[in-house]
């Protein structure tokens, strides 16, 4: 049975299931290209017009030093203005300091800094903060059996030993977080280290400025311009795409930029969408600089065209500026590329977004004009920072598949259960992972919480995927730092290296997770424990 045959016999179960008629499972090549324009379209070049949303000192996403500064953080429903300043309902943590007031502040921390905040729930159902990607104890870490009720707090408080890099807190309330993620509970953890001050003091990056954090989510929104989520039942299992793109919450955004340098971090903030990034002057893609991960800096800058980036990971590039002219424009875009899901009724729904923006378009996410003429220092350093391979030479092996039964997506056959260890490690121990992900599925974004991983390397990789792999092992060069989230294309085994070190008191239970947040909701996600 191949992939397209076995998509057909889930679709038709699931059709069956659930009393949906979707039709025929033939995809058409055409249909991406037939939808008419819509408002906010952004493969329209013209649509980009709206001042790209830059984090300040206070207000949202205001940039907050949290060093060794305790907060009250209450997360609770209010409205942002999204759509051409039409209020839209949004979800928001909010939290005060020194007389300034942050709305889903952007936590800036240096390397060994102690962060403490209490969670207050000011929704109408649970919730809980999960800081993503900090190596931190369990009762800190936000499992989704640590969600509070409505109204109630939780403490939290820890010490950040992380690299400096680009981090992120979200909401991770147990088979809500989709939908709390969605409607606004995410923001950036920067944590600052000595190599990162080096790096910007040589090209002269300030955060805010020319270091500048990019959240790049897909949303849908009614005529009234307020932000939807409804997914229905082949959403739920396929993942949630929106048709409007938002760059740091703004749509259709351009930046004025200088000939200079600039740092983007780049996050995926999306429920389900897989983004493929490239700088476009015109049809001609320009060379970008990859210098950092999910887990912080590389060991130097890699030179690329284009790079893949799925739900959760981060994706820390420099951009040059200093090659176009005065008045040039260049497109930051997602190119079009193969889902591998989009053979199926199930995957046609998501190939079109609902109908109108799918993985097969190419689309624009960020316009940069060069209106600018301050110039910057022009030299790269050409060692970024220290990276130490993690020592396999006594480490176990573990077996993770990855695939659909029973038309729900499985961990080793598990989904998740309360008080149950489908995973269960050793501290002090390094384990080598072979994540396969069955030939008939679709990419899935797998992240641990807790504790980084390094990839070893990608067999059986699909051709698009395999064109990329130039970075030894088969590796794609998100692959080449540390990393908390890591995407597994359909029929692709990816190996990975993680040390379960840590100086925690007693046993410590995570997860790990499918990240796309309607796959983690309908709990494709494992506990993970780790034994003292
Ligand atoms: Cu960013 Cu368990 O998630
Ligand atoms: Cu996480
Ligand atoms: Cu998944």
């Amino acid at each position: 049975m191949d992939r397209r045959m076995f998509l057909h016999c889930g679709a038709s179960a699931l059709a069956v299931g659930t009393g949906l008629l979707l039709g025929s499972c033939r995809r058409s090549n055409t249909i991406d290209a037939a939808f008419a324009p819509y408002p906010h379209d952004p493969v329209r070049a013209e649509n980009f017009t709206n001042p790209l949303f830059i984090p300040g000192s206070e207000g949202p996403f205001g940039v907050l030093d949290v060093t060794d500064m305790p907060l009250t953080l209450s997360a609770s429903a209010a409205t942002f203005p999204i759509l051409a300043g039409k209020a839209s309902p949004f979800l928001l943590y909010e939290t005060s300091y020194a007389g300034r007031t942050f709305q889903n502040p952007i936590f800036k921390i240096k390397r060994g800094g102690r962060f403490a905040a209490t969670l207050h729930n000011g929704l109408n159902e649970p919730t809980i903060i999960h800081w993503h990607g900090l190596h931190i104890p369990a009762k800190m870490d936000g499992h989704p059996n640590d969600s509070i009720e409505a109204g109630k707090n939780y403490p939290y408080a820890f010490t950040v030993n992380n690299r400096g890099g680009t981090y992120w807190y979200h909401t991770h309330a147990e088979h809500l977080t989709a939908k709390q993620a969605y409607g606004g509970l995410a923001s950036f953890f920067i944590v600052e280290d000595d190599d990162d001050l080096r790096l910007s003091r040589a090209l002269d990056l300030k955060l805010g400025e020319t270091d500048l954090p990019l959240v790049i989510q897909d949303k849908r929104f009614n005529a009234a311009g307020e932000l939807v989520y409804q997914p229905d039942p082949v959403e739920k299992m396929m993942g949630h795409l929106g048709d409007i793109m938002l760059v740091n919450l703004t749509p259709n955004a351009f930046l004025e930029i200088g000939p200079r340098f600039y740092r983007f971090r780049c996050l995926n903030g999306s429920n389900a969408r897989i983004y493929r990034l490239a700088f476009m002057r015109g049809k001609q893609p320009l060379a970008y600089q990859v210098i950092g991960t999910d887990g912080g800096l590389l060991d130097r800058p890699y030179s690329v065209k284009e790079a893949f980036l799925a739900p959760g990971e981060r994706l820390d590039v420099l951009f040059d500026a200093s090659q176009l002219r005065q008045g040039e424009t260049v497109f930051l875009k997602s190119l079009a590329f193969d889902s591998m899901d989009d053979e199926s009724a199930m995957g046609m729904a998501r190939s079109n977004g609902g109908g109108r923006l799918g993985d097969s378009v190419e689309f624009n996410l960020l316009k940069l004009v060069v209106t600018k003429t301050a110039q910057g220092p022009r030299d790269v350093p050409t060692r970024l920072s220290e990276l130490k391979p993690i020592d396999i030479g006594n480490a176990t092996e573990r077996q993770v598949r990855l695939e659909m039964a029973h038309m729900r997506w499985r961990i080793n056959d598990e989904t998740f259960r309360r008080g149950v260890f489908p995973i269960d490690a050793q501290r002090n121990t390094v384990e080598v992972w072979d994540l396969h992900n069955a030939k008939q599925s679709m990419p899935h974004p797998m992240h641990m919480h807790g504790f980084h991983f390094q990839v070893l390397s990608r067999k059986n990789s699909p051709a698009q995927i395999r064109a990329l792999g130039v970075h030894g092992s088969g590796r794609v060069v998100s692959d080449l730092g540390w990393k908390d989230t890591v995407l597994v294309w359909p029929g692709e085994t990816v190996r990975l290296a993680v040390d379960f070190s840590n100086d925690f008191d007693g046993d410590q239970t995570y997860v790990f997770h499918c990240h796309n947040l309607e796959h983690e909701d309908a709990d494709m996600m494992v506990n993970m424990r780790v034994r003292a």
